[in-house]
């Protein structure tokens, strides 16, 4: 029986690439697959720069995934002859100011106390390091394993992998999850777990509907379609993810030569410059519903802020301003894996990390589906949010 995907960005991809390898029939369904969070993404592989207080389940995610990138961009290279453009840039923290160079001690004294790589950089020395950047520039932090991918690029090789390794891939849309009761009821699901009486004991996923009226049969299917995930209709409420869209709108810049080699990182804004000139500066974050309106306000103070640490950026081509929504969750790290409800699976609210997560969901989920222990994303179940009394 077939696996659907519901969602064709880096995550649905990559997870469609990987089961598929791992030999299931697969079906990806986006009405504009790459098009959604991962298009509107700056491509920061950044999980030590990117690290907050409480969120340390996450932080083992990320980390790993970091460990995965250079193998999962071979070998999506060596599949397809695309160039991805990852690039092990490393990234640089810096200090506009004397307030934000007591607040990078703060998080320098927090990093290392999580033991991670990094250095902490005089003003001099950050200037030395990155020469575009600005005098006033009073001092950085150093993280040499943080590093960038081109998300666009990454999105491109992931449809053509996982279609020479036999996905199809639907545009269309996704209405509703598909259940069989079956009139079954004390049902023990396939984990073994027996279920209770919330009246989905004995259901599993049948497959889905599209907006065309189609219905696509399935004996597993995987939300994975971002902010979008917990919008589609019939899943039973236990299963629902509970993620948000969180809007963030950024800037695609070009000049004739690189503005800078790492990634660099203010309090208010990224600047991620890719080899060729072209620079992505991010990102708002908002919380705005499903708006994806690109506004004048954005676009000032994201040009104000990176041109503070890089007065360069004044020189260069606007390219583009684009906005997306971020699959928010209520701690920030994704929802992966098995659900209640037998045969559904999520992969969705990555948030702020879709594209740096990509190789670990999709090594997780794949071995999910395929009946394996995926110990790897077992912190990050959808379980952690069941209500109290239902399915655990
Ligand atoms: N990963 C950075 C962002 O979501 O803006």
């Amino acid at each position: 029986m077939d696996t659907i995907i519901v969602g064709g960005g880096a995550i649905g991809l990559a997870v469609a690439w990987r089961a598929a390898e791992a030999g299931l029939a697969v079906t990806v369904v986006d009405p504009r697959p790459g098009r959604g969070a991962t298009w509107a993404a700056a491509g920061m592989l950044a999980p030590v720069t990117e690290a907050h207080y409480g969120e340390g389940a996450l932080l083992d995610l990320a980390l790993e995934s970091s460990r995965r990138w250079p193998s999962f961009a071979a070998e999506l290279t060596e599949a397809t002859g695309r160039d991805l453009c990852y690039r092990e840039c490393g990234t640089v923290s810096v200090a506009r100011n004397p307030d934000d160079n007591a607040a990078l001690d703060e998080l320098f004294a927090f990093q290392q106390r999580l033991g991670l790589d990094v250095q902490r950089l005089s003003g001099r020395e950050v200037r030395s390091l990155e020469p575009a950047l600005s005098p006033r520039v009073r001092g950085g932090i150093l993280v040499v394993g943080d590093h960038q991918v081109d998300n666009r690029a990454l999105v491109g090789a992931l449809r053509a992998a996982a279609e020479a390794a036999g996905v199809t891939v639907r545009r269309e849309r996704v209405t509703a999850v598909r259940m069989d009761s079956g009139g079954v009821q004390g049902g023990v699901r396939r984990d073994g777990e027996e279920g209770v009486d919330r009246g989905e004991r004995g259901d599993r996923v049948e497959g889905v509907e599209l907006a065309n009226g189609e219905v696509l049969t399935a004996s597993q299917v995987v939300l994975a379609a971002g902010a979008h995930s917990g919008q589609i209709g019939g899943v039973p409420p236990t299963a629902l993810p509970s993620v948000r869209p969180v809007k963030g709108q950024l800037l695609h810049l070009r000049g004739p030569a690189p503005l800078a080699t790492h990634n660099i990182r203010g309090l208010d804004v990224y600047i991620v410059p890719r080899a060729d000139g072209r620079v992505v500066v991010g990102a708002t974050v908002e919380e705005l519903g499903f708006d994806i309106r690109v506004t004048a306000g954005a676009v000032h103070e994201l040009l104000r802020e990176a041109w503070t640490l890089l007065p360069g950026i004044a020189e260069l081509e606007l390219v583009e301003a684009t906005a997306g929504l971020r699959p928010g969750s209520p701690d920030n790290a994704p929802l992966l894996g098995q659900t209640q409800v037998d045969g559904l699976l999520l992969a969705t609210g990555h948030y702020r990390n879709g594209i740096l997560l990509t190789p670990v969901t999709a090594d997780g989920l794949a071995q999910a589906l395929t009946g394996g222990p995926a110990e790897v994303i077992a912190a990050c179940s959808p379980r952690r949010f069941t209500p109290a009394g239902a399915l655990a």
